[in-house]
This record gives structure tokens, C-alpha cells and sequence, in this order.
């Protein structure tokens, strides 16, 4: 049964809607702070995100607090119905800091610490740093935890990077030793006899060296194990300091979307709400604007999963342009708006931007925002934001509801750590998460909602498992997946998959390791192509799915045995043409399907259709939408919302099947076609039969 969540603050029980404040930077200027409140109801915004890099306003010397502005800042907040998500300001810090204790600045991978400058610059582990930390966060705390406009917490920002000094090293091999125990164990598990690497004591390791990636895959894949765990302990430690004042409020830290520096997974106990950053590049090419959204899809609804299906905030977008890209594009009429809801679509309960108003100086002074320099209200930007803030507000209903979708796919940050690091077939690119975003597009198009989960997740919720590219099978994924189809379930996998176990060391006995039984196939030998080179598969007459037709392979094309399996397409070319290239595994209840090679989307799409289809898995609407158009559903159990979002320049039309349909927007009930303008949107009400 569905439910749905609370809201992330009681106080706020709607959409919210707002931005990065820095009030901060205009202290000097009055006028501006007063005529921001004005700005910010007539946008129609109700929460700001505040104090992110406020350090050394905040602490001007060590020891000196100022929080006269702050005060006002939240006192002007709460006498406007407006709310702020208070920052802890560790992302950057004063000058003073920096001279008076060096350490808390960042050593880089050549074992030279950086100097003072930018900011997410410092070392997750020193004493120095986190002393200082702790007491502004817990004086922020003690100030302002309970104060009427404060509803969450919003920790540091972007954590990221990773420190090589001294303090770091010590703790890498304390973090090794509880891990391993005895060095004969660790010597095994990063197989080191290789290249006369072994260890005859904890002192001699070393967090990898600057040269390229370490000849020691373990140790690789451990330090960033390593590192993950640091930044966590780190935020825990953040949120230590602040939670006790007021334990009500929620606390978020913004990630970074695909980030491949963290295991985002690791972070979900330790806070309340998950929320990100999201900067796409919208119109590089409009023919590609589809194909980002459904990237962009596919990071949100990784975002919906981390917490399984609670509501996650877009802390971060642009309201236009970046500054940071390589060509910092306008976004099109029409493209702010979806690019919003299409948030909202898959689970946000939240619009919000970087930044409020444009810096007048520094290097986001040219970052879009939704206040220009010119100041005024008279800005297509800011009536593109206000526009939405209109329409946010009258989507009230949809805040907590969610979507338990019947199909999920892996992308595993360990999985992708191993995989990318190891020398093999195509070391021009293995590209994994593209693999496994190609494998998500046919499920955006076709209006399916999907789950992006990691390897240990659990799979019984879901009719369907799709993992790319499974190189690393951690211990127990395995007995898992086939527990899974031997219940009924329906699992795809990829070339390139039971490789190697968790310590990076390869299954001895045939690939796929663990999965052999499950997908009744033994892989003896992966061929590499280069970019470019083509070879086909040919769908076998009368195969099972009844898919029909031949497809284009590329780049790796995997020479497998059957087992079990039964082969539903062969190779056309090369010395293993008439060779398995798509084959599947009639395994207890359920099916383990098994794909040889690289295929063109073409293949994806008709694969994925059949087998929507095959395991009766609900699309949002029984219906066909126009390439580049996409479904999305929230749900609170009784009322589905359904999102019609168009990522296409052109007008597009939708047949709505049967069914009670209200445009939630404009509240009229709705019938027949829906027609959607360029990048345009519209949101439907369906009530659930009762059954
Ligand atoms: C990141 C940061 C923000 C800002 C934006 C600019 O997401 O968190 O502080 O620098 O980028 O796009
Ligand atoms: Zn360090």
C-alpha cells in the first residue's frame, strides 16, 4: 500500500520554493536586504537557504561572534511568512583560520597542502577543524534552533575531495586495521605479492600516490571506501553539534548528483531529507534536450530512492543561466518550468536555486540568479520564477506523495569505483554510467517509474531488476539475485558483469561468479572494438519475447557458453558469429536474462518494452507518447498525480485512455488529448478505483 510522507517541516505543509540568500555580502547595503523581502513574497518564495560560506561574518576573530545581521535577517523572515534552511558554514572558512592553524588546509594527492584560497579546502580529519566546527555550529544552534523562521538544517555544502596529510594517513590505517585485523589478511585481500607490494607493517601504507592509479586496485578501492567513511564521520560530527537544540528540525546536506567522490548511500541514517544540486545543460544541442532529461530523471529519482521514496529537495538549480559551463546557456521559454516540476515530478518537494541575487563581486558575480543586478522585479527571469512560485502554491496536495515503482536498477558507486579503475578490455572507456542511464531511457519513455537502488539493496518489492554492467558482485549479491528470480522475479544483466568480488579480486571458476547458475551461461572471453567498429546481433525466429529484427553491437561484445540458458539472438560477424548474444535463464519462478553485448538504443527499447510487458508492469498511462515526452506518477494511495512533461522544441499530443482526469492547475476536468506546448508541461489528477 502507498503511503505518504510527512512534509519535511510541519510548519511549511506545501511545496517550498526559494534559493542560496547571502545577505552576508550586502551588509553595506540596507536598501537591498529590505527590497529582498519584497522580492522574495513577490516571488512567491518561502524558503532560504542562508549562512552556506557566512564563516567570517559569523566569527570575525576566533572567539568574536556577530549574529546582529543574522538576527535581523531570520527576524525579517519571520515576520514575512518567509523560512530559512540555516547552513552550517564549514564549506568555507576565514582567512584567520587558515593562517593561525594550517593543518585544517587540504594536502593533495602530491603530498603538498594547498594553500589558502577557494572554498572545500580542508581536511576532514583534523582535530583543529573539527574543534572549530563544533563550536560555531553548536553557537548557530544555540541561537537560532529554535527561532520560528528556522525549519532544517542545511550541513556544510557539497561535501567533496579528499585530503592526503599526515592526520588522514594515520587514520586510513586505523580504519585498515579494523577492517582487516592482521596485515596477512589485507596483504591477500589487495592481492599484494603483485609487483613485490607487500606490507610487513600498517606504516608503510600509504593513501594512493600522486602517479596515476595505484598498481593496488584494493588499496584504490579502499581509499575511497576510506574516504566516504571520513566525510560521513565528518557531517555526523557537523550534525552532533546542532541536533540536541532542537531535535525536530530536519537535516539535509546537498549532494552533488552522480558525484563519483561519494558513496551517497553511506550518508542516508545519518540525515533527515536528501536534497541536491541539479545543473543540467539544457539546449547544447536541442535535439539532445530529451535525452537530458531523462538523465536528469534518472539522478532525481536516485535521490527519491536514497531515502526509499521519501519526498528529497532540489536545494540547487539555476533559474537561468550558470557560469561554469563550458557555454553557459539561456534557458528557452518554457524550460524553467519544466525543468522544475519535472523535479517535482519524481519526488521533490522542493524548487530551489542558486542563488537569490547576483553577487556584485567574485566569481559567481555572472551566475544566474533570480534577482539581476538590475534589482528590479521587470526580468524574465524573475517572472519565469514567479510564474512557478504561482503554480507551486497550488500544488499543495502533492507535497508527501510519492511512487513505489515495480522495476528498479542498480548503479553501484563501489561497483563503479572497481570497474573504472581496472585495466582490461577498453581502456578508452567502459563508460559505466552511461550504460546504465541507456538502460533508463526506455522506462522514461515509455512513462514507467523506476527505483535506482545499489547492490545490497533489497529486491523483493520489485517485479523487475535491471543491473548493467555487475563487474563487482559484493559478498551475498549473488545469493540475492537469485533468491530474487527464484521467486518470481525478472532480472537483466550485462556483459561485463561477476567479475570480481568486493576486494577487487576476480572470481576464480568462470565468470559471472555467482551469477553462472542464475543466468545459466559461462562468459570465457570479452572482445574489445574499437570506437567505430560494428558487429550485429540477429534476433533468433521465434524467440521467446518475439522480438524480431537485428541490432547494432559495439565497443564489447562478450563470447558466452550455454548453460541452461536459452540463446534469443546470435552474432552475425566476426570469428564468433552464430555465437549467443542474448539469452535467457528460466530459473525457479522467475527469468534471468543475459546480454552479451553493446547494443544500439534501439535495442534497449524494444528489450525494455517486452518485457514491461512481460511482467505486467504498470506504465503511469496506458498510452503512447511522443519521443521526448515522459510520464511521471506520485501517488498518495487514493489520487495519482500524473506529470505530462515535454522535453521536445515542438507542440506535442497525448491520448489519455479512459479514466477521470483533473488538470490540477487549472482545476478543470480533462477528457480526450492533452496537448503540450514546446517544453511544456501539464498535471493530472486520477482517482484510484477502490477496490
Ligand atoms: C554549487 C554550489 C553553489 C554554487 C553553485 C553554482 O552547486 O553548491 O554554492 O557555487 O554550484 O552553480
Ligand atoms: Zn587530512
Amino acid at each position: 500500500m502507498v503511503k505518504s510522507f510527512p512534509p519535511i517541516s510541519p510548519k511549511v505543509p506545501r511545496l517550498l520554493h526559494g534559493a542560496d540568500y547571502n545577505p552576508d555580502q550586502w551588509l553595506r547595503y540596507p536598501d537591498i536586504l529590505k527590497e529582498d523581502i519584497r522580492l522574495m513574497k513577490l516571488s512567491r518564495c518561502n524558503v532560504m537557504s542562508v549562512g552556506i560560506f557566512s564563516w567570517v561574518s559569523l566569527e570575525p576573530e576566533e572567539g568574536r561572534f556577530s549574529f546582529d545581521w543574522l538576527d535581523q535577517v531570520l527576524d525579517a523572515f519571520k515576520d514575512n511568512g518567509i523560512y530559512a534552511f540555516l547552513a552550517t558554514p564549514s564549506g568555507a572558512r576565514p582567512a584567520w583560520l587558515s593562517k593561525k592553524y594550517p593543518e585544517v588546509l587540504r594536502t593533495e594527492r602530491n603530498r603538498v597542502r594547498n594553500l589558502y584560497g577557494k572554498r572545500h579546502n580542508h581536511c576532514y580529519t583534523s582535530p583543529v577543524y573539527r574543534r572549530k566546527t563544533a563550536i560555531i555550529n553548536g553557537k548557530l544552534a544555540e541561537r537560532y534552533a529554535n527561532h520560528p523562521a528556522v525549519i532544517g538544517w542545511h550541513i556544510s555544502n557539497e561535501y567533496g575531495g579528499e585530503c592526503h596529510c599526515d592526520l588522514c594517513q594515520v587514520k586510513f590505517r586505523e580504519w585498515l586495521l579494523a577492517k582487516y585485523k592482521t596485515l596477512d589478511q589485507l596483504n591477500h585481500a589487495w592481492w599484494t605479492a603483485f609487483w613485490s607490494h607487500t606490507y610487513t607493517d600498517w606504516d608503510e601504507i600509504e593513501s594512493p600516490a600522486p602517479h596515476g592509479e595505484d598498481a593496488l586496485h584494493g588499496l584504490n578501492l579502499d581509499w575511497k571506501r576510506f574516504v566516504t567513511d571520513q566525510t560521513v564521520d565528518f557531517c555526523r560530527h557537523e550534525i552532533a553539534h546542532v541536533r540536541s537544540f532542537n531535535p525536530e528540525l530536519p537535516i539535509t546536506t546537498n549532494f552533488m548528483g552522480t558525484y563519483a567522490g561519494l558513496n551517497y548511500w553511506k550518508f542516508v541514517d545519518l540525515l533527515d531529507v536528501i536534497s541536491w544540486d541539479s545543473y543540467p545543460t539544457w539546449h547544447n544541442n536541442w535535439q539532445e534536450d530529451a535525452k537530458l532529461g531523462a538523465d536528469i530523471g534518472f539522478v532525481h529519482d536516485i535521490n527519491r530512492s536514497l531515502k526509499g521514496g521519501r519526498p528529497f529537495m532540489l536545494m540547487e538549480s539555476t533559474p537561468s543561466m550558470t557560469n561554469w559551463h563550458d557555454v553557459s546557456k539561456l534557458k528557452r521559454p518554457g524550460m524553467h518550468e519544466l525543468s522544475s516540476l519535472q523535479a517535482v515530478a519524481h519526488g521533490s518537494d522542493t524548487v530551489q536555486y542558486f542563488q537569490w541575487r547576483k553577487s556584485r563581486g567574485s566569481s559567481e558575480k555572472l551566475h544566474g540568479a533570480v534577482v539581476d543586478h538590475e534589482g528590479s522585479e521587470h526580468t524574465r527571469v524573475f517572472q519565469d520564477v514567479k510564474k512557478l512560485g504561482e503554480k507551486l502554491a497550488k500544488l499543495e496536495e502533492i507535497a508527501g506523495t510519492t511512487v513505489e515503482p515495480e522495476a528498479a536498477i542498480i548503479f553501484d558507486w563501489e561497483n563503479r569505483w572497481a570497474l573504472e579503475d581496472a585495466q582490461g578490455p577498453r581502456n578508452i572507456g567502459l563508460h559505466y554510467e552511461r550504460t546504465v542511464k541507456s538502460f533508463y531511457e526506455p522506462f522514461w519513455q515509455e512513462g514507467v517509474p523506476v527505483d535506482i537502488i545499489h547492490m545490497e539493496a533489497d529486491l523483493s518489492r520489485y517485479k523487475l531488476v535491471v543491473a548493467p554492467m555487475l563487474y563487482m558482485l559484493k559478498e551475498g549479491a549473488a545469493e540475492r539475485i537469485e533468491q530474487f528470480v527464484q521467486n518470481g522475479g525478472t532480472f537483466v544483466t550485462t556483459y561485463w558483469s561477476g567479475i570480481a568480488d568486493e576486494n577487487d579480486l576476480a572470481f576464480l571458476g568462470g565468470f559471472p561468479g555467482g551469477l553462472r547458475k542464475t543466468l545459466g551461461i559461462w562468459s570465457e572471453e570479452i572482445d574489445a572494438l574499437h570506437d567505430g567498429q560494428k558487429n550485429k546481433i540477429v534476433m533468433d525466429n521465434d524467440n521467446r519475447l518475439g522480438l524480431g529484427g537485428c541490432y547494432e553491437a559495439a565497443e564489447l561484445c562478450d563470447l558466452i557458453h550455454l548453460e541452461g540458458a536459452e540463446a534469443l539472438a546470435f552474432y552475425e560477424e566476426d570469428f564468433y558469429a552464430g555465437r549467443p548474444a542474448l539469452t535467457v535463464n528460466l530459473f525457479g519462478a522467475g527469468k534471468a536474462y543475459y546480454i552479451a553485448s553493446r547494443n544500439e538504443a534501439a535495442f534497449q527499447e524494444a528489450f525494455l518494452s517486452k518485457l514491461i510487458e512481460e511482467t505486467g508492469i504498470a506504465k503511469v498511462l496506458d498510452t503512447e507518447l511522443p519521443k521526448g515526452v515522459t510520464a511521471q506518477l506520485r501517488t498518495d494511495g487514493s489520487h495519482d498525480y500524473i506529470f505530462l512533461l515535454n522535453f521536445t522544441a515542438e507542440n506535442q499530443s497525448i491520448a489519455l485512455p479512459e479514466g477521470t482526469y483533473t488538470d490540477v492547475l487549472k482545476g478543470t476536468s480533462k477528457k480526450g488529448t492533452v496537448k503540450l506546448a514546446s517544453y511544456g508541461t501539464c498535471i493530472l489528477r486520477r482517482s484510484r478505483q477502490t477496490e
